[in-house]
């Protein structure tokens, strides 16, 4: 595996690899790798010759009051794994190489609408900052496909529609979420947890599915549904920040041309904010009846 800092040392690692006409799977992170960002690798390979993976802690895309001076930095131990996992190349810029101007010039890139709702919400311009440096790695990489984790279902459709509507040349794959034994998505967010945390953090998964079912078995009270989901979670100690049932595509209400449900949620436990969402593909012959869950 070769480790390269700068955009222009990564740049000319891949021109050998282009010119040969290798294709190229990019898994971008922001590090503290589990297995959840260790199964886009093995899916990256599935799908390229060469893989590349990149680890940047991107300053854009945390809010004044968020987590970003304590997010987890494993450099040693993620190298080791992706080395394992026979990564090609692995690009750690630093600040200064992405924005060398400062934060406050940077041009965005914005995805109007779906960067505004759930998630978006709650973290203003977090998702331009998504985009921004997705944008940016995506230019300097310049991969065949890129790869994505579900579990942040909003993050994987803003990027869907940023390489759709800017005509970027790149295929975006989703992976299915990795979850730990009892259904909790695996996370880098979850090492903040307490133990006791730790116990009621399933809570979210199992709430989520609870929902499903009950869609699954023809029950459209939406409103219903997230307002008893909301609840629950509450009652085992979550403070929730959405619970929302959504058309998978567009993000906003479900409605009569809706082909799949996204049920979303997104809480605090303490002062760490888990995310996770669970979906289910409407059957067009049915009125929300029969589903089938995904
Ligand atoms: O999902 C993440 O880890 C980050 O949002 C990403 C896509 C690497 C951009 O910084």
């Amino acid at each position: 595996m070769r480790t390269c800092t700068t955009n222009t040392s990564i740049q000319s690692a891949l021109l050998k690899a282009r010119q040969s006409r290798q294709t190229i799977a990019f898994v971008p992170t922001m590090g503290n790798l589990h297995d959840g960002h260790l199964d886009l690798v093995r899916k990256a390979h599935t799908l390229c010759d060469i893989v590349v993976v990149s680890i940047f802690v991107n300053p854009l895309q945390f809010g004044a009051n968020e987590d970003l001076d304590t997010y987890p930095r494993t450099m040693a131990a993620d190298k080791e794994k992706l080395f394992q996992e026979g990564v090609h190349f692995l690009y750690t810029p630093d600040v200064v190489e992405i924005y060398p101007e400062g934060l406050a010039t940077q041009t965005q890139v914005q995805v109007p609408e779906l960067s505004e709702t759930l998630c978006g919400s709650n973290r203003p311009g977090h998702f331009n900052g998504v985009t921004t440096v997705v944008a940016k790695l995506f230019n300097i990489v310049r991969p065949d496909i890129a790869i994505f984790g579900e579990k942040d279902f909003q993050q994987l459709s803003i990027i869907c529609k940023m390489v759709q509507d800017l005509c970027m040349p790149i295929k975006i794959v989703g992976a299915a979420t990795a979850r730990d034994e009892d259904g909790l998505a695996k996370s880098s967010r979850n090492s903040f947890l307490t133990p006791d945390q730790r116990h009621i953090a399933p809570i979210m998964h199992q709430t989520l599915m609870t929902c499903r079912e009950a869609i699954a078995c023809g029950f459209d009270n939406f409103l219903q549904l997230e307002s008893h989901a909301r609840m629950k979670l509450l009652q085992a100690g979550f403070e929730p920040d959405y619970f929302a049932i959504r058309d998978a595509q567009t993000l906003q209400s479900v409605t009569e041309e809706t082909e799949e449900v996204a049920i979303l949620a997104a809480a605090r436990l303490g002062s760490t904010r888990l995310i996770d969402n669970v979906r289910l593909s409407l059957d067009p012959a049915s009125d929300w009846g029969i589903l089938a869950a995904r």
